[in-house]
């Protein structure tokens, strides 16, 4: 079995492939590593045919169904999964075949509804069920510590003490432990009564994740993260530093319109001398009569460089091909000192 294990912060992601044929599968892969997965594929010699959520997260963005965009593969999840563009749901005791290997599917509900271990080979895949000296929480959406607790007893801690424990979360940066370390050491596993396990996990008092809602809003949905907008906005446009803006704008470049996509009241606070306003919410209903020349080099800005990444896609999309955006906002044109004009423009 060919094996990699990638870390974002805490989150686990692994990389599993059978050396014969060169299939692999990949688990909780997660939004910001995607060129990572796929360049380690590909260093490995192995193909990506399977992206594999083992629950749905609430902690982070998972790059599963943009992954399946980009390499036309199935995304794999439990049946209990709510969301809608799952491929191929699995059921306790099936498998996903990858070659030589076989992944078995064990049904753990606890930490979500959802939740599965993978089983191959010396590995078990866990997910949020069991982590390395500790649990994954049951208060999250779906969460149920009963649950967990038949989950653990009744079906994880009585597979082979030997295999190797893969969570999908690890913090201390240990690589993975074993069902034996776990029954011997991990703290939430030592109350053996199942009333004394559930009522230990109502009482954890833990924080909520960050970005919970948008994590199960895109996790849920497949809709696409701020985050992710932004990004695909701003590949399709050129940008202009803070520094060559100004030497333009001193230099009274008339080939270049400066649009300001803030509302009006930011603008008449402070503007780049020469800049015209045109409100970002108004954008496509007054490009027509305010922007009649698409021929014309239109550089958007805004308070800080976001909105104005959204509003050169844009007008990239209308056909005004010379559409840039500022590198930075008015924020950071404030900070180094450049000129502004404050009230209406000429
Ligand atoms: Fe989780």
């Amino acid at each position: 079995m060919v094996f990699e294990q990638i870390a974002t912060g805490g989150c686990q992601s692994y990389l599993v492939g059978c050396a014969e044929t060169c299939a692999a599968a990949l688990i909780d892969p997660e939004m910001s590593q995607i060129d990572r997965y796929v360049a380690l594929a590909a260093r490995d010699g192995l193909r990506i045919r399977y992206l594999i959520d083992t629950h749905t997260h609430a902690d982070h963005f998972s790059a599963t169904r943009e992954l399946a965009r980009q390499l036309s593969v199935p995304v794999v999840m439990h049946r209990a999964s709510p969301a809608p563009f799952v491929d191929m749901r699995l059921g306790d005791g099936e498998m996903v075949v990858l070659g030589r290997l076989r992944l078995q599917v064990i049904h753990t509900p606890g930490h979500t509804v959802d939740s599965m271990c993978l089983l191959v080979e010396e590995r078990l895949f866990t997910g949020d069920t069991l982590l390395i000296d500790a649990t994954g929480r049951t208060d999250l959406p779906s969460g149920d510590p009963e649950a967990l607790y038949d989950s653990l007893f009744h079906r994880i801690l009585r597979l082979d003490p030997a295999l190797k424990v893969c969570p999908a979360h690890e913090y201390k940066g240990r690589s993975h432990s074993t069902i034996a370390q776990e029954l011997a050491s991990n703290p939430r596993l030592q109350k053996h009564d199942r009333a004394a396990f559930v009522e230990m996990m109502r009482s954890l008092s833990l924080t909520m994740p960050t970005h919970i809602t948008e994590a199960l809003r895109t996790n849920m949905s497949g809709g696409k993260t701020v985050a992710q907008l932004l990004a695909e906005a701003a590949a399709t446009v050129p940008f202009m530093s803070l520094a060559e803006l100004k030497a333009r704008v001193e230099a009274a470049e008339d080939d270049l319109i400066v649009l300001d996509v803030r509302e009006r009241d930011a603008y008449e606070g402070g503007h780049i001398p020469g800049a015209r306003l045109l409100p970002r919410g108004q954008l496509e209903l007054r490009v027509n009569k305010d922007l009649p020349d698409p021929t014309r080099r239109i550089l958007a800005c805004c308070e800080l460089g976001y909105i104005s990444t959204l509003a050169a896609s844009t007008l990239r999309e209308i056909g005004f091909l010379h559409a840039v955006a500022l590198d930075g906002g008015m924020k950071a044109w404030r900070e180094v000192g450049y000129p502004l004009k404050v009230g209406r423009d000429a």
